[in-house]
């Protein structure tokens, strides 16, 4: 088992949990994984308690030169199983997980994925727990509108100029990153399920972008970029959504983004949103499936406060500050973590291929009609 930590070391855990149920269950029990079907891992996972996954170990901040280590948790269950359950029963796993951190030595909890969109996003969970927690949202923010500038550049579609779209706008990633894009963008269309949700986010967007909303997700084809970040347990954009050119940045998990669009769509960019270069030589000791030194923003998010030293409940609630999204920037970034390149459907993208997309897209667009 892992070494008790100093007292002045910097520690961290991190909550994961599986989404794609098969998979990600081989990846930690290969035999339980193959052998039982999704049913009944989904049936057995509610009684399984939280799992330790692997230490974390070798990332160095680029500025201090300080080092943290982390330890990987598991919540066994998918976000379907958490949408379904009762918040009650998803907190009182998280917390069991919380206490595996505490008996660790951790000193900050991160929330991974749909741990933090349970209920009132950590909470309750940090009203429960003595060491402090993050969802690590506001990371998230930061990392998913650069990623969507940066690509948007990359096709032709600078910000400035653009149609924007964000798909999960009341939520609390998609209100914060409108409210940023809102500030630079051309136009921005607000799309939600929620028509008073989405005017009150509106109320919210300052800046030079003209702002409309809507309760459709057809109205995205008029969108050059689109950030989608619903909680939505399948997936919602579909290829005929897609006018051809189209940068997405999917920042969900499980993602919005159908596969049929990296099937039907090579008119299209899709990039996956909040994959982060960590610093230093880290090892995870478990594969979460992203490349090697890479980390979700959240997790980042977690690390950065921790080589900070800034032990308190930092990302916690519904409502997240463009303040706050800017402060973790600019730690995450003094740390030395960036943006890594981008990935598609959990794949690397390269510049051959965004050049390639352009040019199908300048094609298709002379003849393209919207579907609806
Ligand atoms: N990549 C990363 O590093 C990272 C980090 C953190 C979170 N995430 C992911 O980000 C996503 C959103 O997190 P959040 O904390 O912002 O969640 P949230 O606060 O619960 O917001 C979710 C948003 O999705 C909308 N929504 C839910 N179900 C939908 C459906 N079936 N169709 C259309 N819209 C739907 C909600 O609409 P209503 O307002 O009408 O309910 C809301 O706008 C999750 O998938 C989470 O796993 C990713």
């Amino acid at each position: 088992m892992t070494p008790t930590p100093q007292a002045d070391e910097d520690t961290f855990a991190f909550i994961i949990h599986p989404i794609d149920i098969k998979r990600d269950v081989q990846r930690k029990y290969p035999f339980l994984g193959r052998v039982l079907s999704e049913g009944q891992i989904s049936f057995f996972s509610r009684f399984w308690p939280p799992v330790y996954l692997s230490e974390v170990t070798g990332i160095t901040s680029a500025s201090t030169g300080r080092t943290v280590r982390g330890w990987l948790i598991s919540v066994p269950y998918t976000p379907p199983t958490m949408i379904s359950l009762p918040p009650e029963e998803v907190y009182r796993k998280i917390v069991a997980a919380g206490l595996k951190a505490e008996g660790l030595g951790a000193r900050i909890l991160g929330l991974g994925a749909f741990t933090s969109v349970v209920g009132d996003g950590g909470i309750t969970v940090a009203q429960r727990l003595k060491l402090p927690v993050t969802t690590g949202d506001s990371y998230t923010i930061t990392v998913a509108v650069q990623a969507l500038r940066e690509a948007g550049e990359m096709m032709g579609k600078p910000l400035h100029n653009a149609t924007v779209a964000v798909v999960g706008a009341t939520g609390a990633i998609g209100k914060t990153c409108a409210e940023i894009l809102a500030r630079d963008a051309g136009e921005l269309i607000l799309v939600g399920r929620r028509e008073d949700a989405l005017h009150a986010v509106k109320e919210r967007c300052k800046g030079r972008a003209k702002v409309s909303i809507s309760t459709r997700i057809n109205s995205i084809y008029a969108a050059d970029l689109v950030l989608t970040v619903t909680s939505a347990v399948h997936e919602i954009i579909e290829p005929q959504h897609l006018k051809p050119g189209a940068v997405v940045c999917d920042v969900a998990r499980p993602r919005d983004v159908s596969k049929l669009v990296a099937a039907q769509r090579d008119d299209v960019l899709v990039i996956e949103g909040g994959m982060v270069e960590v610093p230093g030589p880290v090892d995870f000791g478990f594969n979460f499936g992203f490349p090697p030194g890479k980390a979700y923003a959240c997790m980042a998010e977690t690390i950065a406060l921790a080589l900070e030293g800034r032990y308190e409940d930092y990302t916690i609630g519904k409502d997240i500050s463009v303040a706050q999204a800017d402060e973790i920037g600019e730690i995450a970034t003094r740390h030395g973590f960036k943006l890594a390149g981008f990935r598609s459907f959990e794949k690397p993208v390269s510049e051959q291929h965004i050049a390639e997309v352009r040019e199908r897209a300048a094609i298709n667009i002379k003849h393209w009609r919207p579907a609806y």
